[in-house]
């Protein structure tokens, strides 16, 4: 089979690596991939968000199965296109990949349907929200409606804060379109727990649960990330909550997809609070989340390309969805200085022991060689009985990956343990 996957970070690596397990893939085709991702792949040299020359490029090459990784394109209807064409695809259609392209979507669709999640207000003009915001408690949470690079999310401690929020959200357009309607929202405490779902609109089936670690620093310091490192299982997600996010988020929004009239196909992630009143929905995003991806998918024993097609076919009933009883951990390596300024153009070098758990997020070819071109440069993983056990595996594969300006957080998975020690 030939496979095309459209992307080119560390969480297309992940899926790359996992669905080469396959005996029956013969090439794996990333559209664009990265100088790091193509070592496992074709790389083809077509952004992820030209819908016209994917589809051309599928056509062309007889592509049997495409997985599109990342939100702009699914939002922009990429797999209607494909789909169209007679390409199977693994993820939303455009109708369904609202769910994550418009938080006043979701948000309405919460409300509606009884999803626990925080109380809020939309406001389509900056007068009416900053009428709100002069009354308001704080901290209260400012998010622009649209995509932004995961950027459009501000936590304002105080009046002054959010005010500027509004103005640089709704008037300088710092996100474009997608400030041109804000949702502002009551601000909530407790853990953040990661669960991504496969489901086919008919069957949900959440992975292993996973804990992301967003801030740039140690003990959560620093700017805000697209994330330093993951681990799952998150042990804060223990098999009573599982069980109540299931009945009371999951099959509600599945459900609650399916009655208006956008059943959700393919990766459904749910990004969880555990608020002293109980769990409630962050956010959903319409694909596998990075660096999420990077430690859920190395402790799936079943095919993923087997569940992927199943998903596409409405069969996810049918297949079965084995995750490994052991824990991972996921240390991404950036260049020093991000997520603010930071130099690229580094040689990238490793030994070949750890090449195949090392998930390449920014790397271009010079010379053949990879090299660093972004912020987040590469994930390294590791698999292990125990939690504690993966952790420290992942930081000694760390030390035998080398590029200049390496930054690094060394507490990975620090919280989650001591968690794990409270418990008993
Ligand atoms: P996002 O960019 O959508 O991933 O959101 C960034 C982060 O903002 C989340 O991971 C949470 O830590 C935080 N956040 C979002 N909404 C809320 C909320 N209502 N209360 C507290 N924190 C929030
Ligand atoms: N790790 C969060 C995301 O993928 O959006």
């Amino acid at each position: 089979m030939k496979i095309m996957v459209v992307g080119g970070g560390g969480r297309e690596h992940a899926i790359i690596s996992s669905i080469r397990k396959n005996p029956a893939v013969e090439c794996v085709y990333a559209l664009p991939g990265n100088g790091g991702i193509a070592a496992d792949a074709i790389c083809v040299p077509i952004g992820a968000t030209e819908i016209d020359r994917i589809v051309d490029f599928a056509v062309e090459n007889k592509i049997d199965y495409c997985v599109v990784a990342p939100d702009d394109p699914l939002v922009l209807g990429a797999v209607d296109a494909l789909t169209e064409k007679g390409i199977p695809c693994f993820g939303p259609n455009k109708a369904a990949a609202i769910i994550e392209g418009s938080k006043v979507f979701s948000k309405n669709l919460m409300k509606k349907y009884g999803i626990p999640t925080a109380a809020y207000e939309v406001f389509e003009n900056p007068a009416d929200a900053l009428t709100y915001l002069e009354r308001s408690e704080y901290p209260i949470v400012i998010k622009a409606d649209g995509l932004a690079l995961g950027k459009g999310v501000i936590i304002a401690t105080t009046k002054e804060e959010a005010f500027d929020a509004i103005h640089s959200i709704m008037e300088d357009k710092v996100f474009g379109k997608s400030g041109n309607r804000v949702v502002v929202e009551e601000f909530l405490t407790g853990p953040e727990v990661s669960v991504l779902a496969f489901t086919d609109g008919k069957t949900m089936v959440p992975m292993v649960s996973s804990m992301d670690h967003k801030r740039a620093h140690d003990n959560d310091q620093g700017l805000n990330t697209g994330g330093m490192g993951t681990i799952a299982p998150n042990p804060y997600y223990t098999k009573q909550i599982a069980e109540e996010c299931m009945r009371s988020i999951f099959l509600p929004t599945m459900a609650a997809m399916n009655a208006e009239g956008r059943t959700f196909k393919g990766c459904l992630y749910f990004g969880l609070m555990l608020t002293p009143k109980g769990p409630r929905v962050i956010e959903y995003n319409c694909r596998f989340g990075d660096p999420e991806t990077q430690v859920v998918l190395p402790l799936l024993e079943s095919d993923l390309l087997e569940v992927m097609q199943a998903v596409t076919e409405e069969r996810l009933a049918e297949v079965e969805v084995k995750f490994s009883e052991g824990a991972a951990c996921c240390v991404v390596m950036a260049s020093e200085g991000y997520p603010a300024k930071y130099e690229k153009g580094f040689e990238i070098t490793m030994s070949e022991a750890v090449r195949p758990h090392v998930f390449v997020a920014g790397a271009a070819l010079r010379d053949g060689k990879p090299v660093t071109s972004g912020g987040r440069v590469l994930g390294v993983t590791a698999v292990a009985d125990t939690l504690q056990e993966a952790i420290k595996t992942a930081y000694a594969r760390v030390g035998e990956v080398h590029f200049e300006n390496a930054y690094y957080r060394s507490d990975i998975g620090g919280r989650a343990l001591k968690a794990l020690t409270e418990e008993k």
